[in-house]
């Protein structure tokens, strides 16, 4: 029978390529959680609500209502894109600046609350797969599979860093690994939520795994 299948773990330990995969191996929906705070804080740049030395975090509050996340399946992609307000914003959240911001963001327990909550409903016929810092924990405290992913700073770092230049973004190794550990940092240390590993989780460190081997270990972990 369908589950719910919990991936958390820190910053860049390719969470979002393995629950990706594996949604489509079990037909599965997919949801990143982390495209959400990450739409949240690109509404709040947008508004300025949040950028360099503000952060109107009381504002962005009173104007929660104003924001309207979707997602919608891409075809081509093999994966849902995110939308704010009808508006697709997959390839903008994903610059280092709304990176830069994220973290502060989440730790406002209004934002967080609007979130799980969208995020419970998505996943109450279960048939899930979702990532991100909390789901285990909070969002689906009962999932019949969670996992705990982990990897090296440094191969963290690595992965962002190849991907962001891929995706055609110009910025150095040492600033990419210097928001990896800032947001791990703000996550892990956050009074609402913070990335912790569920105690009935399984911890898996992929720094020296493939995907493919990683995509077996799971397809045989949800299959038990
Ligand atoms: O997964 P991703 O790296 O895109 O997440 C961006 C940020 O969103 C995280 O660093 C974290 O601050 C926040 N987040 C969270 N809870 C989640 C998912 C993401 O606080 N469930």
């Amino acid at each position: 029978s369908r589950i719910v299948i919990a991936i958390d773990g820190f910053s860049s330990t390719g969470k979002s390529t393995i629950a990706k995969q594996l949604a489509k191996h079990l037909n599965y929906i997919y949801v990143d959680t982390g495209a959400m705070y990450r739409a949240v804080t690109y509404f709040a740049m947008e508004n300025e609500l949040i950028g360099e030395g503000f952060f109107h975090s009381e504002k962005l509050i009173e104007r929660l209502d104003e924001i309207h996340i979707t997602f919608k399946f891409n075809e081509a992609l093999g994966f849902a894109e995110v939308y704010l307000n009808n508006k697709n914003i997959e390839k903008p959240i994903r610059t280092l600046e709304v990176s830069k911001y994220v973290s502060p963001i989440a730790t406002i327990s209004e934002v967080r609350q609007k979130l799980v909550e969208q995020q419970q409903l998505m996943g109450k016929d279960k048939g899930i797969v979702m990532d991100g810092r909390d789901i285990g924990t909070v969002v689906f405290p009962d999932a019949e599979l969670k996992i705990f992913m982990t990897a090296s700073a440094k191969t963290r770092a690595q992965r962002r860093y190849k991907e962001l230049l891929e995706r055609g973004h110009n910025l150095s190794y040492d600033e990419v690994l210097e928001n990896v550990t800032t947001r791990d940092r703000i996550d892990s240390t956050r009074e609402d939520s913070p990335l912790v590993k569920a105690d009935d989780a399984i911890e898996i460190d992929n720094s020296d795994l493939t995907i493919e081997e990683q995509i077996k270990t799971l397809l045989e972990l949800a299959e038990s």
